[in-house]
């Protein structure tokens, strides 16, 4: 075992002596290595001020891949083996800035500078990608990093700059080293780290063998780390102590992600980047949905499965994937059980774990002939923001307009992600043209009784669920939009603003 985290820090190999497990990279980096060009704003994943690039081994390419991250909330230990590139890992040996640093002087594209690192490393990493900067693909590049002051334009105008570089002319070679060290550390030993803090001891386990992580786990009782987009907030907000991270990022079993002709396998430690660039094909509505979770800098860290074990009931993937019949395989020391995902979530906070048992891969059906899969995220902004109410929507006609197969699930309207078991039966044999919307809205109100908090009524999310109800509906029957004005859910909609009126 090993206890000296090894990493690479803007081109050079460090060697660090054991940190208490719960030290946050942007902590490490402005206090201990006086790299200050990395700011802290919101100390929660959010404004991205924080952002720096990694390298990092990918099992599923079986090569290495660049990401911007949130500094802020991960932990150093869980960048052993990786390269780091902070703001100040960029210009040359000789002080030459780089292409990415020139385009926001050029450009004009910082005022206060307080924002500026966060967004030039956000550009560092669609460089290191070799993305092509479209308008689109410039606003999630930077849909994780906020500035209050310059504007975006001259910022977005730096990255356009930056996409008139060809990718023949940029120079990748100093990027070969940074990537030999990743893939050389692969046969290092595991990571073990043990230290003393008051009374206690702090661990940090990164297992590379599903054996070992099995063991760990069943012996110790820690808490499962995988990508710390949760976690991390649990320290930097909460002040949780926490005292041993049995970190899954290293296991290669958990590291696989498999497609066959019938569906999808995600391990536990695939990140939403991942399974985002894997399944876009297939599932587009799905792609949309990720596009909206979280930011860049969220994605590549936080994975797929994380989302499901923490049980959120506003977690965006579980609903999805609750429509769309996915399977869990959880196992305990070894002891294999597939669950479906809808009986995993038991109440709020409370899933069908047993002790020393972790989620290992979630299984997604495909899309059968005829099925159709839909999937809306309403929430107050586009980018970066938590559902009010997610819907998902399994639905297949016959040749005659009525539904077949109906498969709905809803987040943000109960304590859990949970399917519409009420609404969805009602909708066997109905038509596409005329759904019988009041019975609908009777239906979701059987099914949920959802709480009204800071993000949305309770009204308004029996709305919600209704229009989205509807709309996956018209889609799959062919309908404009504007059919949504249309008298029979104008009129429910208005009967329910009216209920809520009267309710002050
Ligand atoms: C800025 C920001 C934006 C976000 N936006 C969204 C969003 O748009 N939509 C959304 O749904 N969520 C969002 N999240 C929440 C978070 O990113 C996701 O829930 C993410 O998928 C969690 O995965 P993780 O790997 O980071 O989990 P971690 O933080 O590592 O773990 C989360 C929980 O799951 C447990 N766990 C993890 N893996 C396993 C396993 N294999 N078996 C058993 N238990 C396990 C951990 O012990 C912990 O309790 C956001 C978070 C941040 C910080
Ligand atoms: S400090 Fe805001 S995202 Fe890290
Ligand atoms: S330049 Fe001031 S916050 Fe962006």
């Amino acid at each position: 075992m090993r206890e000296d985290i090894i990493l690479m820090m803007n081109g050079e190999i460090e060697r660090i002596p054991p940190v208490k497990s719960d030290l946050t990279l942007m902590n490490w980096l402005r206090n201990n290595k006086n790299l200050t060009g990395t700011k802290e704003g919101c100390a929660e994943g959010d404004c991205g001020a924080c952002t720096v690039v990694i390298g990092k081994y990918d099992y599923t390419s079986k090569g290495v891949g660049w990401h911007a991250v949130n500094s802020c909330i991960l932990f150093l230990p869980m960048l052993d083996g990786c390269s780091i590139r902070t703001v100040e890992g960029l210009a040359s040996h000789t002080g030459e800035l780089h292409p990415v640093q020139n385009a926001f002087v050029e450009n004009h594209a910082s005022q206060c500078g307080f924002c500026t690192p966060g967004f030039v490393m956000s550009l560092y990493a669609g460089w290191c990608q070799s993305r092509n900067l479209d308008n689109a693909a410039i606003d999630d590049l930077f849909a994780g990093n906020l500035c209050r002051c310059t504007g975006y334009r001259p910022i977005k105008q730096a990255a356009f700059h930056i996409n008139n570089i060809l990718f023949e002319e940029r120079d990748t070679d100093y990027r070969d080293e940074e990537e030999k060290f990743i893939v050389e550390n692969l046969e290092r030993e595991e990571l073990s780290i043990k230290v003393k803090h008051l009374d206690h001891q702090i661990r940090f386990d990164a297992p590379r063998c599903l054996q070992s992580f099995q063991e760990i786990l069943y012996t110790h009782n820690p808490l499962i780390l995988a990508g710390g987009t949760d976690i991390g907030l649990w320290v930097t907000k909460k002040h949780m102590e926490l005292f041993h991270f049995l970190y899954l990022g290293n296991v290669k079993e958990l590291n696989q992600f498999e497609e066959n002709e019938k569906g999808f396998l995600i391990g536990a430690a695939i990140t939403h980047e991942v399974a985002m660039q894997k399944m876009a094909d297939h599932f587009k509505s799905l792609q949309e949905l990720w596009r909206r979770f979280g930011s860049e800098q969220v994605r590549a860290s936080g994975t797929v499965v994380g989302n499901i074990a923490n049980g959120s009931p506003i977690a965006d993937i579980s609903p999805a994937f609750i429509a769309l019949g996915a399977s869990l395989t959880l196992n305990s020391a070894g002891v294999v059980r597939v669950i479906p995902i809808d009986s995993f979530f038991i109440s709020y906070g409370q899933q069908d774990l047993r002790e020393g048992e972790f989620v290992q891969s979630i299984y997604i059906p495909k899309l059968k002939e005829n099925e159709v899969f839909q999937s809306f995220k309403i929430s107050r902004r586009f980018d970066q923001d938590i559902s009010a109410v997610m819907g998902a929507f399994l639905l297949a006609a016959d040749n005659d307009g009525l539904l077949q197969k109906v498969e709905i699930a809803y987040g943000g309207m109960a304590a859990i992600p949970k399917a519409a078991l009420n609404l969805s039966k009602l909708l066997i044999g109905q038509d596409i043209e005329n759904p019988p919307i009041a019975e609908c809205r009777k239906a979701i109100e059987a099914d949920f009784q959802p709480i009204s908090d800071v993000r949305a009524s309770s009204e308004y999310r029996y709305d919600m669920a209704l229009n989205l109800l509807v709309k996956a509906i018209y889609n799959l029957a062919g309908k404009p939009m504007s059919y949504l004005a249309g008298a029979d859910i104008q009129q429910v909609i208005n009967t329910s603003f009216v209920a809520e009126h009267k309710n002050g």
